[in-house]
C-alpha cells in the first residue's frame, strides 16, 4: 500500500521505477507533435513521457538530432482496475462531458495508446466514465460519460471537470480502452497527491496521471499501454474514395445493424452516431465486415 510519502515526495508526479532517460515512446510522441524527426539534446528528449511539466505545447530544445534508439521500453502494459458498479454501455461519442452550467473544476486529460511494440495505436475506442462534482454518477443519463477513438498519432484529448469524492473511494476516472479487435482493458486512472489515496485498496501508483494546474483549471496526461502491437488498422482518418452504401453520415447506429459501405456488409459492434471520417472501413472498433 502506497503511503502518502510516495506522492508527495515526487512533486514532479513520476512514477517510481519509470525511466526519465530517452524513451522510444517519448522520441515517437516528439515526433509526432512536431511533424518531424525526435529532437533529442544530449541530456534528454523533446517530451518524455509529459514529465516536463510545461504547459506550452510547442517544446523543442535547441541541439543536434541523434539517432532514434532501439525500442526498449520495458514498458508493461498499462494495469487494470475494477470496473465498479456504476458503468454504463452504449455512451455518446464526444471528447467533452462538460454539460451546459455543470459545476466544478475544469480538467482535461490526454496522451497517448500505444501498443507494446511501442507503436501508437490508431481507432482505440476509449470510453470514460465519472462522478460528478457532488461524488454522483448518472445512472438515468449519460452525464459525464462518453467515448471517443484514438487518433492516426494514438493521440486521445478528453475535457471534463475533476470527479467528486464519495464513500469509501478516493478520486477517480473510469475508463475502458480497445484496440481494434483486441480485448477491452478496464481500468482506472488516479490523481496524485490525494489524501484518499493512501486509504483505497484499489488505487495503484502506476495508474497515477501526471497532473498540472494551468489557470483555474487541472490538466492532466497518462498513456495507454495495449498488450498489442501498435500501428495494426488503417487511420480513421482517410476515409476511401467512393461511399455507396445504406451507410450514412449523422445516423444514430446500435449494435447488431447491419449496413453497406462499397459493396461491402458490415455489423455495428458498438452503438454510436455516425460521421464523415468514420466510414466502416476506416473503424473497426465500430463497424465488423461480415
Ligand atoms: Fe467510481
Amino acid at each position: 500500500m502506497p503511503t502518502p510519502h510516495d506522492e508527495t515526495d515526487r512533486p514532479d508526479g513520476s512514477v517510481p521505477g519509470e525511466s526519465r532517460g530517452i524513451s522510444r515512446k517519448g522520441l515517437i510522441k516528439a515526433a509526432l507533435l512536431t511533424g518531424a524527426v525526435p529532437l533529442v539534446t544530449g541530456g534528454g528528449v523533446a517530451w518524455a513521457r509529459d514529465r516536463d511539466h510545461s504547459a506550452t505545447p510547442a517544446r523543442r530544445p535547441a541541439g543536434p538530432l541523434a539517432p532514434t534508439p532501439a525500442c526498449h521500453d520495458g514498458d508493461e502494459p498499462t494495469v487494470p482496475n475494477i470496473e465498479g458498479p456504476y458503468f454504463k454501455p452504449n455512451s455518446p461519442l464526444r471528447t467533452n462531458l462538460v454539460g451546459s452550467g455543470m459545476p466544478g473544476t475544469p480538467l482535461t486529460v490526454s496522451g497517448y495508446v500505444f501498443g507494446r511494440d511501442c507503436a501508437p495505436v490508431s481507432g482505440a475506442l476509449l470510453d470514460f466514465w465519472q462522478a460528478d462534482d457532488n461524488g454522483a454518477y448518472d445512472m438515468t443519463g449519460f452525464t459525464l460519460r462518453g467515448h471517443q477513438f484514438s487518433t492516426a498519432q494514438g493521440e486521445f484529448t478528453l475535457t471534463t471537470i475533476m470527479p467528486g469524492l464519495y464513500p469509501g473511494r478516493t478520486r477517480h476516472i473510469h475508463v475502458k480502452v480497445q484496440a481494434p479487435g483486441q480485448p477491452i482493458l478496464t481500468t482506472q486512472l488516479y490523481f496524485p497527491g490525494e489524501p484518499r489515496n493512501s486509504t483505497d485498496a484499489y488505487y495503484d501508483v502506476r495508474l497515477q496521471m501526471t497532473v498540472q494546474q494551468v489557470g483555474s483549471g487541472e490538466q492532466a496526461t497518462f498513456d495507454f499501454v495495449l498488450d498489442v502491437d501498435g500501428n495494426t488498422t488503417p487511420p480513421p482518418t482517410d476515409p476511401p474514395p467512393g461511399g455507396s452504401g445504406t451507410w450514412a453520415a449523422g445516423t444514430a447506429y446500435r449494435a447488431g445493424d447491419q449496413v453497406t459501405y462499397d459493396s461491402v456488409t458490415y455489423r455495428c459492434v458498438q452503438a454510436h452516431t455516425s460521421m464523415t471520417g468514420w466510414e466502416p472501413p476506416n473503424v473497426p472498433a465500430l463497424w465488423q465486415r461480415v
